[in-house]
């Protein structure tokens, strides 16, 4: 698949495979194409040759089709506020499910699980507006639970969260792993989270692939230290200063 915006940056002859179940890291330095890989796949770009499947499908321009995709797939924005609209969180959070036309008890009930798995069900009648940025991304994260998705796609869903929020939606994503055999590609600039959570990863540079494979073997890869950095070069400066 290729692409490229009206500027200079491209993305070219890449590739991407996740097993059902599994969970897929992207990571790579600011500006490398993380983000815009996440919207080709679910079909916010298009790719100026070559194609993207999703579940054996290929995307087309089909609106029907599209609609029935994202109804298996759910995007988490990087950004919160380009995800949350509606006038208060409990209805932004039951927005997606109400489309798909569920029960109204059921999306009630579906609501409040997801408001309380992301530790959020006190600010249901609020405005996303009166929300913090990380609360926002929590409410935008449970508007994607309430339905259950089999690929969920992730940018940047632990960045500026708390400890506590980050560990709360690890239980949930792990349970809905499990339950529902859930897929996760997420973004992330932490790496411990690619060691430790992802089974394979994906490293970006300017809109190409510097490395792909076991985190394991990719976390050894001098190419990509020297691309992603550690904290022993952090620390060289740190200590420079006293
Ligand atoms: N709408 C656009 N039009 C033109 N260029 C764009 C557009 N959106 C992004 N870009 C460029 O594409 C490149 C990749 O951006 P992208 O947002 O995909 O990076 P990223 O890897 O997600 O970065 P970050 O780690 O900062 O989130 C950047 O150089 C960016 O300036
Ligand atoms: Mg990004």
């Amino acid at each position: 698949m290729n692409f490229k915006y009206n500027s200079n940056f491209s993305i070219d002859n890449l590739s991407l495979k996740a097993k059902e179940n599994s969970i897929y890291a992207l990571t790579g330095n600011n500006g490398s194409g993380k983000t815009t890989l996440l919207r080709l796949l679910v079909g916010l770009l298009k790719p100026k040759s070559g194609s993207i499947k999703i579940f054996n499908e290929t995307l087309t321009r089909d609106k029907n089709q599209l609609w029935k995709l994202r109804q298996k797939i759910g995007f988490l924005f990087q950004n919160p506020d380009d995800q949350l609209f509606a006038p208060t969180i409990e209805e932004d959070v039951g927005f997606g499910a109400r489309n798909l036309g569920l029960e109204e008890n059921e999306v009630i009930k579906r609501v409040d699980w997801a408001l309380k798995a992301v530790d959020l069900i006190e600010y249901k009648k609020y405005s996303p507006y009166d929300l913090s940025w990380g609360q926002k991304k929590r409410a935008a994260l449970a508007g994607l639970l309430v339905l259950k998705p089999k690929l969920l796609i992730l940018d940047e869903p632990f960045a500026n969260l708390d400890f506590n929020s980050i560990y709360n939606h690890l239980i949930i994503l792990e349970t809905l792993r499990k339950e529902e055999n859930m897929t996760i590609l997420f973004t992330t600039h932490n790496l411990f989270f690619v060691e430790n959570w992802a089974d394979k990863m994906m490293v970006l540079k300017n809109g190409s692939v510097l490395f792909e494979g076991k985190p394991s073997i990719g976390l050894e890869d001098p190419s990509v230290l020297d691309l992603l950095g550690s904290y022993e070069e952090l620390l060289k400066v740190i200590k420079k200063k006293k």
